[in-house]
Parts: C-alpha cells; structure tokens; sequence
C-alpha cells in the first residue's frame, strides 16, 4: 500500500514539474527571445544575456522590464524589422541612454510588467496608456520646459499648445496659474485619475483609456456629457443641461494635437538633474494697440465664448439671448462713449447670464471676472481692439465654425 502511494505521488510531483517547466519556457517574452536568438549567428550572441530585463530607475522611482521583449532597442546592428525586434528610431537613446531613462517616462504603459498587453497598459485600472507613434511627443514637456529648445522633434506637440490658445480653451479652463475657472482645472489632466475625470468609459466603445476619452471628448464633448432633460427626472428635480464644452468642429490632425498636449499636463516631478526649466515667453512687438488687444482676445479665450472675432454663434443652454452667448460686434454702440462701464464688465464679469425661461437653471455660461488675470496694458489694448469691432464683417461661417449643437451619430468611436 505505501509503495503504491509513493508511486502515485511521485508521478504527480513530476507532472506537476513538467507542467511548471512547461508554462515557464513557454511565457511570451521567452517565445521572443528565442526567437530573436535563432536569428544570431554565435559571434552575436556573445554577451547577450537572457531572461527578464529589468532597469531599476531609482531616481525616477521606476523599474522597466521593457527590453525583455524589445531585445534590439539599442543594438541597431541586431535589431530585425518586426517588433519587438527593431531598433529605435531616431538618435533619442544616444541622447537618453536606457540605463538612465528607461522606456516608461516617454512611453508610459507598465514597467513592471511581462506580458504585451499588461506592458502597453492594456488592461483594466492601469491608467498610464502607451504612448505609441508621435503622441510619445507629449511626455518630453515633463522634463523640457523649454519646449522652444528641442522644436523640432516635437511638431505635434506644439501645435497642440498654439491650438490651446487659438481655440480659446482658456476661457474657462485654467493650466497652471493662466486661464478662467468656469470650468475644470485642466493642469494635471494627463494624470488625473479615471475617477475624477468622470471618465463615462461606459458611454463609449473600447479602448477605455485616457488617449481615446480625451480624443472622444474633443470630437464631441456633449455625447459624454448629455445631460438629463426635465421630462427624464422625478417631479421636483432640476434639470441637467448637456456639457456647456462648446463644439467646434475640430478636425482630425487637430485633435491628436490637443490630445498630445492634454496628455503633457501631469504631476510628473522629476529630480533636478532630469529636468530643463521653461523659458521665458518670447516678447511679441505688435504693430498697433488693435494688433495686441486681438492677440489677448484670442490667448484670454474670449474666442470660446463669444466667437472667433467676437462674432456670436455659440450655444448657452437657457440665456436670454437666444440661448447663445452675445456677439461682440455691437461694442462699440453700447459703450462707445462710456469706456469705463466696459471695463468694468471686463473686470466684474456678469453672473448669472438671464434666463430665458425662469422655471429652469441658470444658463451654463458666464462672463467670468478678469481683474486678478489681466494687466492695464493688455486691457488698455483689448478695449481697443472691441471698439474696432463694430465696423468688421463678421468672419464667414467657414472660417468660424458655429457652435454644433447636434448629437453626433449613435455609433461614432
Ligand atoms: C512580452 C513582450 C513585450 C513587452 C514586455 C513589451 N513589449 Fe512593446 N511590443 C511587443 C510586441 C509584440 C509589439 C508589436 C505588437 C504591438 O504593437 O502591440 C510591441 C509594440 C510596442 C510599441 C509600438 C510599436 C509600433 O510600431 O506601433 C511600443 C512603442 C512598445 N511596444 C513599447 C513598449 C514599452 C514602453 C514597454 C515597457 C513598458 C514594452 N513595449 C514592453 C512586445 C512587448
Ligand atoms: C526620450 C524619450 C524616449 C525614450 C526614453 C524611449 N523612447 Fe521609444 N520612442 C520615442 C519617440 C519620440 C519615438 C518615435 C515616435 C514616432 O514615431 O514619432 C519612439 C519610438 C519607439 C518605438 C517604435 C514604435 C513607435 O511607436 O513609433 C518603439 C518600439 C519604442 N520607441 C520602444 C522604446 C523602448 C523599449 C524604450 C526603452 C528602452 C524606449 N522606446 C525609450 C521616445 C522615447
Ligand atoms: C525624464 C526626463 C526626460 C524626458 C521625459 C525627455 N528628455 Fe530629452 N533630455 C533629458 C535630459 C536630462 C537631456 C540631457 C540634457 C543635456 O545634456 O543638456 C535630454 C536631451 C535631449 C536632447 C538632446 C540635447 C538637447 O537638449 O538638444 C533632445 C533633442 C531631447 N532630449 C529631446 C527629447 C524628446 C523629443 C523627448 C520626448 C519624446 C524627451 N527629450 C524626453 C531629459 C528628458
Ligand atoms: C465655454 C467653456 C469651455 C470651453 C471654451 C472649453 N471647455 Fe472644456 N469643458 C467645459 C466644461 C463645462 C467641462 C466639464 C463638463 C464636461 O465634462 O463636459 C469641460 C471639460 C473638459 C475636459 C475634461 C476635464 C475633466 O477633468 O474631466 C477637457 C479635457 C476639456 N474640457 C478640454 C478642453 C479643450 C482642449 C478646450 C479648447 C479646445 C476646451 N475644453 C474648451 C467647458 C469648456
Ligand atoms: C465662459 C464664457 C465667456 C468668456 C470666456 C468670456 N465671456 Fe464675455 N460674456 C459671456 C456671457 C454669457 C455674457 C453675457 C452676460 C450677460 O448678459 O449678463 C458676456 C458678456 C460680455 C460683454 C458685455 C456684452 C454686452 O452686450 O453688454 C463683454 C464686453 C464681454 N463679455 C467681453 C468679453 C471679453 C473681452 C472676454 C475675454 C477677456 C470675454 N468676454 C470672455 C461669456 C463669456
């Protein structure tokens, strides 16, 4: 009886090994490492050690085991032309060698992980996607504040922070210590937790991940953010107007920019020796006061609310005035001879907006005060430039897109 026993737990104790063995040689990075090894000759394989890669960044509190499976990142003369197999792009590993950078504080995903898909970020809870193809662009600002000094290899990035400006996002999203608060603080969108993003992942098709939420809500803010209509909710409740994110149209190449810039704006904090201070923000000669008072209309975000040129056109839920935000044209016969009361809206702002109908909310939009935010100078300027509104055509509606109220198709990504 007991020499039976033994048998049997013997053979199980062996199975049990085999099958262990099994699933360790079979683990998807020792599958692309051999598969790597069988495409050296022995000369080149001198050196090269296997198993799990693992870069401890001790000052960057990351460990990355990306070269695991990215066996020839940094050995061009290796590197085959499939992934994970080919070598890096571009000279950014000479500048920022592996053993000091690693790969996640360009590429985001999980250092720590093994497999692909855990790797990428791929999976449900890790809130730092992959950085793949140009958007890699939005992680050099973590420790290139002067972004100006390295122009040229960051393109997409910096048309998303001169878009920023020229869409008006200021006007109600502040970055840093610029910007209004009508709305959310934008400065550590890139990092915000999924929770207080309000990210509605239900609400869109997969992949549920920063990159798509972000590119979705550019495309079109109000599907994420609808609303619930009075004849929706229990007797006595108020009711929720869509998101007040105006809809402007944004085209493709745009909103990859915008999304590349949003995904820069985290609470990376990096040791000094990491890090690059911002410069100085160039000065800029304007050829007349109207010149710059256009130019602080546009970077103060005036243009989100009141239109491009001040020419009106965008929506706000239950406001007296057609439900829009008033046009600007008209300045100068308001307040033509009373410059002073202009400057006080400007200064004061206006809030509540009226109301058109007096049995539902206050409309979303406001005029939000600038007094703490804008300087004599560039008051001075941009009360010049609302008085030369009045004689300008209002730019064509292809040039300014109108605010677009409609719903975008049920099944849009
Ligand atoms: C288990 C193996 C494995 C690990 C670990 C791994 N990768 Fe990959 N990686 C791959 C494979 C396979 C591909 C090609 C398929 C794909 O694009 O998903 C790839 C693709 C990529 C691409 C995109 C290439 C392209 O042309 O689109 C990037 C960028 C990348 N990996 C970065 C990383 C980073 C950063 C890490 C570490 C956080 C990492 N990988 C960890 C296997 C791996
Ligand atoms: C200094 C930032 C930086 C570091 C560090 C870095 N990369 Fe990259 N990586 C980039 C940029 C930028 C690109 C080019 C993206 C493009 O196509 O415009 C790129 C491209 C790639 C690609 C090609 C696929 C693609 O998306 O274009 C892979 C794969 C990749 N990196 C993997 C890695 C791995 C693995 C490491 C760590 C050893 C690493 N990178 C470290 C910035 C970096
Ligand atoms: C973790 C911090 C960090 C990140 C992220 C980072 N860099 Fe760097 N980068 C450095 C440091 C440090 C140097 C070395 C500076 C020096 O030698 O003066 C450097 C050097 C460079 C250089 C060459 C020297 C120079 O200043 O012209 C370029 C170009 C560059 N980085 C571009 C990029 C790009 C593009 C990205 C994003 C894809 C990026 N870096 C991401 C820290 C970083
Ligand atoms: C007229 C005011 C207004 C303007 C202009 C505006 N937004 Fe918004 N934005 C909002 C409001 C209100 C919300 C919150 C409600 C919602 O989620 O839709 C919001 C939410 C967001 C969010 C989500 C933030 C979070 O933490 O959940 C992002 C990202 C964003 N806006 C980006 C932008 C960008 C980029 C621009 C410029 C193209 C812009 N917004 C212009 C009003 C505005
Ligand atoms: C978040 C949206 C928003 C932003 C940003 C905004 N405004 Fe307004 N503004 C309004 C609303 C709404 C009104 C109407 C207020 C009312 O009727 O009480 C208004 C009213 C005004 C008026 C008074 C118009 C009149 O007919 O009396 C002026 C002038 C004005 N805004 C200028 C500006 C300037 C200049 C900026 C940029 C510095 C700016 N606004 C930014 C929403 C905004």
């Amino acid at each position: 009886m007991k020499r039976v026993l033994f048998t049997v737990l013997t053979g199980a104790l062996t199975a049990l090994f085999v099958l262990a063995l099994a699933k360790d040689t079979n683990r998807e990075w020792t599958r692309y490492q051999r598969k790597f090894l069988g495409t050296l000759d022995r000369a080149e394989r001198r050196g090269l050690r296997g198993g799990i890669q693992q870069i401890l960044l001790d000052d960057l509190n990351r460990v990355d085991r990306c070269t695991t499976c990215h066996v020839a990142v940094d050995k061009p003369q290796l590197a085959l032309a499939e992934e994970p197999f080919k070598a890096h792009p571009g000279k950014l590993l000479d500048w920022h060698p592996p053993e000091t950078f690693g790969c996640t504080v360009c590429h985001g995903g999980q250092g720590i992980a093994s497999e692909a898909k855990a790797a990428h970020g791929d999976v449900p809870h890790w809130e730092e996607p992959l950085l793949r193809g140009p958007l890699v662009q939005a992680s050099c600002r973590s420790c290139h504040g002067n972004v100006e000094a390295i122009a040229e290899h960051v393109p997409l990035l910096i048309k998303g922070m001169t878009l920023f400006e020229e869409k008006g996002c200021y006007g109600c999203h502040a970055v840093k210590d610029f910007g209004q608060t009508v709305s959310q603080d934008l400065t550590e969108v890139g990092s915000k937790s999924y929770l207080l993003l309000e990210a509605d992942f239900e609400m869109m098709r997969p992949p549920h991940d920063r990159i798509h939420w972000l590119k979705r809500k550019l495309a079109h803010p109000r599907t994420l953010n609808p609303g619930v209509p009075q004849d929706r909710l229990p007797e006595g409740e108020e009711e929720v107007f869509p998101s007040a994110m105006p809809h402007v149209g944004l085209a493709e190449d745009e909103i990859e920019a915008l999304t590349t810039y949003l995904l820069s704006l985290t609470d990376a904090d990096y040791p000094a020796s990491y890090v690059t201070p911002p410069g100085p923000r160039p000065a800029v000669a304007y050829a007349s006061p109207i010149e710059h008072g256009r130019a602080v209309f546009e970077r103060y975000g005036c243009t989100a609310c009141h239109g491009p040129g001040g020419s009106g056109g965008r929506m706000n839920f239950n406001a007296g005035l057609g439900q829009e935000v008033p046009p600007l044209l008209y300045v100068k016969a308001y307040y033509g001879n009373n410059v002073e009361a202009l400057k006080t809206v400007i200064r004061e702002g206006r809030q509540p907006a009226p109301r058109q109908d007096v049995t539902r909310p206050n409309p979303p939009l406001y005029m939000p005060a600038w007094k703490d935010r804008i300087s004599e100078e560039d008051l001075d300027a941009l009360v010049a430039y609302l008085l030369s509104l009045h004689d300008r055509v209002a730019p064509s509606a292809e040039s300014a897109p109108a605010d677009v109220a409609s719903a975008p198709p049920a099944d849009v990504p």
